[in-house]
Order: C-alpha cells, then sequence, then structure tokens
C-alpha cells in the first residue's frame, strides 16, 4: 500500500501550493484533488494488489486444513479429480516423471553442445554450467507443470535475508514437440552473472508467486518457505477453503462460495491464477495479439458470448475433470446457448453444425512450442491473429 500514500500526499502538496482566494474554492480544490488523488491512487495501486491476489489466499488458507484423502469417502469427484493437470501441476524433482524427462534431457544437452549438464546423485540433481573456465551450478528441486504443455525445473536458494529466492531454468520440456528448448520467457542468448547461464534469478516475492498459483497450503517463514509442509498442486482446499471442520462435522457446509458466486466473481476466483484482463495493459487487449489467449479470462470476458449471458468458466469446465473426460471438443458447450431454439440466440450464420471450436475457438501458437485456445469466442477476421 506504498502506492496510495504517496499519490495522496502529492495531491495535497499541490494543494498546498495554490495561491490563497476564497475559502469556498480552496475548500472545492481540495475535495477535488483529493477525489482525483483517490482515484489515481487506487487505479495505480491496483496492478500490485492483483498480483498479490494468489498470495494473500494462501496465507488464509493455512488455517483448518484437512488431509484430502478424507474427501473421497464421501465425495466422487476425489475419483477423477487426481488425473488432472491442477492435481499435478507441481512434484518435486525426484517424481519418477520428472527424472525420466531431466535423464532425457541431459543426452539433449550433450548433443547440443550446450555448455549445461546435470548430474544425477540418489535424492539429488544438480544442473551444471561451465563458461569462461568458471563452473556454476544450482540444485534443481521442483517441477512445475504437469505435463499437458510443458514442465519447467526450479531451484530453489536462501538469500541473505533468510527468504527464499528461485532459478528458473532456461530449459523446458514441451508436450507439442515431445522435446526440449528454452523455457518461455527467457532468451535465446543466456544471461550474464552467476546463475546467467543456468537460467532466470527471482528474488523472494516472485518465487513466492511461483509456488502460489502452483500450488494450495504454502506455509512462509521470514520469506523462507517451509518446503516441507508445502502441498503441492491445485487441490480441492485451494478451490474449496480449509475443510477440517467440514470434515469432523460430515458435510456441515463451511464456505459456500462457488454457490453464491455472481459471474464476475466466478470468473475472478479461476482468474487469480489464470489473470484477469485488468491485469493486462489496455493497449495489449485487442483482436490482433495472440499472445493473451495463454490467460483464457482476459479474452472470455471480451466475447459477446460472456457479454450478452451469464456464462462462467465452469460453463464449459469442470475442475474434478480432465480436458479429455469431459469432452473437451465437443459442440455441447456452444449448442447450450446456441440450438437454434427462440430462447436460445442465434446459430452459426455460416451455416456450419459441427466444429464450432475450430472457428471461433482456435489453438494460438505462442514464440515457445506451447499452444492455447482462444476464448475470445467471435467471429474471425482474416486479418486477426490466428493459429
Ligand atoms: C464425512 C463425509 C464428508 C467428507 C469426509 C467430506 N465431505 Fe464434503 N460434503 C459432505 C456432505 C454431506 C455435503 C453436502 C452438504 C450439503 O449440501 O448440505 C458435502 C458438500 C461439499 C461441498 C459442496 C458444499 C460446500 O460446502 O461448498 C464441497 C465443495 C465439499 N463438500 C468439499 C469437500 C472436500 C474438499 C472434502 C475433503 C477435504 C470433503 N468435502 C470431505 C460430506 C463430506
Ligand atoms: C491456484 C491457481 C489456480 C486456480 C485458482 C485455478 N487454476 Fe486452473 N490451472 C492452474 C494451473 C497452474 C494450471 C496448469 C496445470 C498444468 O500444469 O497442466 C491450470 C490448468 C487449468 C486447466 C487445464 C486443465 C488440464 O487438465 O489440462 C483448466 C481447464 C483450468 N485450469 C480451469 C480452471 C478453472 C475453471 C478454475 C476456476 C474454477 C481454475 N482453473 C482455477 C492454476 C489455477
Ligand atoms: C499468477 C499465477 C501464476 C504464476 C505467478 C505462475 N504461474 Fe505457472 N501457470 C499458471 C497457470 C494458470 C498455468 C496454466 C496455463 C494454461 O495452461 O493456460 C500455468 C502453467 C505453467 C506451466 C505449464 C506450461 C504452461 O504454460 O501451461 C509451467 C511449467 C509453469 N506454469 C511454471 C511457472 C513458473 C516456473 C513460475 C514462476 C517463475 C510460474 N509458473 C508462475 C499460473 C501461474
Ligand atoms: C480448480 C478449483 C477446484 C478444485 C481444485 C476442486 N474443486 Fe470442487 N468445485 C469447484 C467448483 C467451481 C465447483 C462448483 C461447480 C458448479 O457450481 O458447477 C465445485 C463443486 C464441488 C462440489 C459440489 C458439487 C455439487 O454438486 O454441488 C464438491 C462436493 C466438490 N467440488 C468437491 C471437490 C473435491 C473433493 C475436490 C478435490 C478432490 C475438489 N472439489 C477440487 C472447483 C474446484
Ligand atoms: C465456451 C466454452 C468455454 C468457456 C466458457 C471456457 N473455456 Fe476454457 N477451454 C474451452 C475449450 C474448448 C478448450 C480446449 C480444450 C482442449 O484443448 O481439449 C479450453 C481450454 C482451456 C485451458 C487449457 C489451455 C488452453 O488454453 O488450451 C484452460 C487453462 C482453460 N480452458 C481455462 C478456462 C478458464 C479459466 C475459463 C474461464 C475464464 C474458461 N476456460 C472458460 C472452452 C471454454
Ligand atoms: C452461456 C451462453 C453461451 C454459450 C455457452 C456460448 N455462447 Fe456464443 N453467444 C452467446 C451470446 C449471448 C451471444 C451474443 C449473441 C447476440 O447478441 O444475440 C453469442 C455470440 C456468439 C458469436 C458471435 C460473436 C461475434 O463476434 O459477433 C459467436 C461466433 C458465438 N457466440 C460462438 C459460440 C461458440 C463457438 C460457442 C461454444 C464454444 C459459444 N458461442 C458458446 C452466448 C453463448
Ligand atoms: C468453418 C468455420 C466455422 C464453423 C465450423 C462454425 N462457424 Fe460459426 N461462423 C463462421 C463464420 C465465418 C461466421 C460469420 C458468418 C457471417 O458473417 O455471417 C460465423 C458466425 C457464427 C455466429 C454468429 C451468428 C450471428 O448471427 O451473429 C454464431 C453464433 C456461430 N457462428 C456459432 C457457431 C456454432 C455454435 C458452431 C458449431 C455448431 C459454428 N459456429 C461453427 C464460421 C464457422
Amino acid at each position: 500500500m506504498e502506492t496510495p500514500d504517496t499519490t495522496l500526499d502529492q495531491a495535497n502538496n499541490v494543494e498546498a501550493g495554490m495561491p490563497q482566494r476564497a475559502w469556498r474554492q480552496h475548500i472545492t480544490a481540495f475535495v477535488f484533488v483529493s477525489i482525483l488523488g483517490f482515484f489515481l491512487a487506487f487505479w495505480l495501486s491496483r496492478p500490485s494488489q492483483l498480483s498479490q491476489l494468489p498470495v494473500d489466499r494462501l496465507q488464509s488458507l493455512n488455517q483448518g486444513w484437512v488431509d484430502e484423502k478424507r474427501c473421497a469417502e464421501c465425495h466422487e469427484q476425489a475419483e477423477t479429480f487426481w488425473e488432472t493437470g491442477h492435481a499435478r501441476t507441481l512434484l518435486p524433482v525426484t517424481d519418477a516423471d520428472s527424472l525420466k524427462l531431466l535423464k532425457q534431457m541431459n543426452s539433449f544437452l550433450e548433443s547440443q553442445g550446450t555448455p549445461t549438464s546435470l548430474h544425477f546423485d540418489d535424492e539429488t540433481v544438480l544442473a551444471v554450467h561451465e563458461r569462461d573456465g568458471t563452473t556454476s551450478q544450482i540444485r534443481l528441486d521442483w517441477c512445475f507443470g504437469s505435463g499437458e504443455h510443458a514442465r519447467t525445473w526450479v531451484g530453489t536458494l536462501t538469500d541473505s535475508n533468510g527468504a527464499t529466492d528461485e532459478v528458473e531454468f532456461r530449459w523446458s520440456w514441451y508436450h507439442d514437440i515431445d522435446g526440449f528448448d528454452i523455457t518461455p520467457g527467457q532468451q535465446q542468448q543466456a544471461g550474464s552473472g552467476y546463475f546467467g547461464g543456468l537460467g532466470l534469478l527471482f528474488d523472494a516475492p516472485k518465487a513466492r508467486k511461483c509456488f502460489a498459483c502452483h500450488s494450495s497450503y504454502l506455509p512462509v517463514e521470514s520469506g523462507k518457505i517451509q518446503t516441507s509442509e508445502l502441498h503441492a498442486g491445485v487441490t480441492c482446499q485451494r478451490c474449496h477453503g480449509p475443510r477440517q471442520a467440514h470434515v469432523e462435522s460430515e458435510g456441515e457446509v463451511t464456505d459456500p462460495f462457488w454457490k453464491n458466486a455472481t459471474q464476475l466473481e466466478s470468473i475472478h476466483r479461476c482468474a487469480e491464477c489464470h489473470r484477469r484482463a485488468e491485469e493486462q495493459p489496455e493497449a495489449d487487449v485487442h483482436k490482433h495479439n495472440g499472445n493473451i489467449a495463454r490467460f483464457q479470462p482476459v479474452g472470455l470476458v471480451q466475447s459477446p458470448c460472456f457479454q450478452g449471458s451469464q456464462m462462467t468458466c465452469l460453463t464449459c469446465h469442470d475442475p474434478h475433470l480432465t480436458l479429455k473426460a469431459q469432452d473437451s471438443l465437443g459442440i455441447w458447450q456452444c449448442t447450450q446457448c446456441h440450438d437454434g431454439t427462440e430462447s436460445k440466440h442465434v446459430l452459426c450464420s455460416a451455416g456450419h453444425e459441427t466444429g464450432c471450436i475450430d472457428c471461433h475457438m482456435p489453438k494460438i501458437k505462442m514464440d515457445s512450442p506451447l499452444k492455447f485456445t482462444d476464448h475470445w469466442i467471435r467471429i474471425r477476421k482474416e486479418s486477426e491473429s490466428s493459429p
């Protein structure tokens, strides 16, 4: 909350420096400038508040957590859920899937003649980089991403304040090519500094954000992530709140959020991690910018479908099933509203009865070997960014 104070101070200084005129004018100017200052402060403080959201919510989840194996006693959701991307989005490096890919990666790095290599020893994986006669190294300890799209490894370290920093490894595995390439957001050219050849060094606040969007229980003490207690993955209580009281009472409703949420509240809850439209610079949100496809809520709220109905993410997604298990490319998602009965909106004016997603929600290629589904459902012009 530093921004609002500074801005209000500045606003008041402007007011104080005004020539002394009538008393009334003075008050009016003060009120006006204060209101202006308030809105400016609000506007300026928005982005940082938004990006804090996942971290803040995780703090509140630390109370009343219960073992999620218990959910299966009473809920069928727990039978299918553990296969989803959410459940598997963060793994310890020693997970079998992670180790298998890292071993393949090591052969890849060698075949490419890169100055980076991986060394495996019992429970540890060491990434080593040699440059100009000096060697730098980091122990990789987490694997981000379920592998539906990609996997990126990170190593954590304790900084001089005792807080957890992180190095995001330079090389990632991509599902679409079943192979390896530079991590999304990193430069083709290796950076400078001790960790430059190994990847990007993130300070503690940034490291914490990474974990906050990929885990459900994240105890932090004086900036240090208590990794032994961390619950990896986006699991039941991340979306349903702590459930100890619910389990002990055998079903008392403790967090009815999803039943009562308005359309926007619902979208925003998913967008805590999938990103809200307000988090994107306004100038970036236009039909020719394919990059925003990565942030599904951003496009969705621009769509006439969303704006003309009560559509939320749940209209098409069941968070307890894998995408495949919910016939994710079917036309049922569209015919909920476009089935030609009078009360249910229009049919395709180009006359198509199948393949809705191909034309109105195509997959868009990113710079890295990644594709995302464009959730800005619309009639697309030839000139717009395309698959
Ligand atoms: C001993 C049985 C039991 C266990 C264990 C249990 N639940 Fe429930 N749960 C119920 C019952 C019964 C209801 C229906 C309550 C109602 O609708 O009045 C319910 C409803 C729910 C609901 C919908 C209503 C609400 O409270 O939001 C959610 C979500 C839920 N449970 C999540 C969980 C999670 C997550 C776990 C595991 C941490 C869990 N439950 C463990 C019995 C259980
Ligand atoms: C705590 C952060 C977080 C929240 C909250 C969240 N997601 Fe996700 N979601 C993720 C991450 C991380 C992934 C990537 C999973 C992976 O590694 O494949 C993901 C993946 C997905 C996928 C792809 C699933 C798959 O199995 O490949 C869908 C669909 C999705 N989320 C929908 C939703 C919806 C709908 C909501 C709200 C009900 C929601 N998410 C809330 C973080 C979150
Ligand atoms: C604001 C929340 C948020 C933060 C912070 C965040 N992620 Fe994610 N991450 C997501 C979501 C949501 C997805 C799912 C994207 C999708 O499939 O549409 C995802 C997906 C991924 C994937 C799978 C590949 C992909 O693009 O689907 C990897 C790997 C990943 N994140 C790594 C990281 C790392 C490493 C960091 C920190 C440097 C990080 N993430 C920070 C929310 C976040
Ligand atoms: C990504 C967020 C997310 C995760 C993770 C998640 N749920 Fe849910 N769950 C939801 C949403 C959203 C709804 C409301 C669905 C709706 O209204 O259509 C819901 C609804 C429910 C309900 C009520 C269903 C009903 O018919 O009223 C139960 C029970 C439930 N979830 C249990 C679980 C359990 C158990 C887990 C873990 C195994 C889990 N959920 C994981 C988002 C999630
Ligand atoms: C009108 C239907 C519809 C709505 C509403 C919808 N989605 Fe999707 N979503 C899809 C389809 C179709 C796919 C592609 C499925 C596939 O590839 O199997 C998809 C894929 C995804 C994926 C996987 C990554 C990607 O981009 O391909 C994520 C994550 C996701 N949606 C999140 C969300 C979130 C968050 C919301 C709410 C803001 C949402 N979706 C609303 C239809 C929808
Ligand atoms: C929850 C209801 C709902 C769902 C589900 C839905 N739509 Fe829509 N859609 C609407 C509404 C409302 C409009 C605005 C139509 C109007 O103005 O009469 C619209 C408009 C459209 C338009 C015209 C957009 C433009 O650029 O003018 C297209 C194309 C479209 N929908 C395709 C789809 C497809 C494809 C799906 C499935 C992936 C889908 N819709 C799912 C409600 C929905
Ligand atoms: C081969 C590409 C293609 C497929 C497949 C397709 N559409 Fe369309 N759709 C279009 C085009 C092009 C237009 C615009 C036609 C025009 O300008 O009149 C359109 C227009 C629409 C509109 C706007 C109607 C209006 O009067 O504003 C809706 C709604 C729509 N489609 C829904 C769907 C649904 C639902 C499906 C699947 C059952 C579907 N489309 C399949 C290309 C397609």
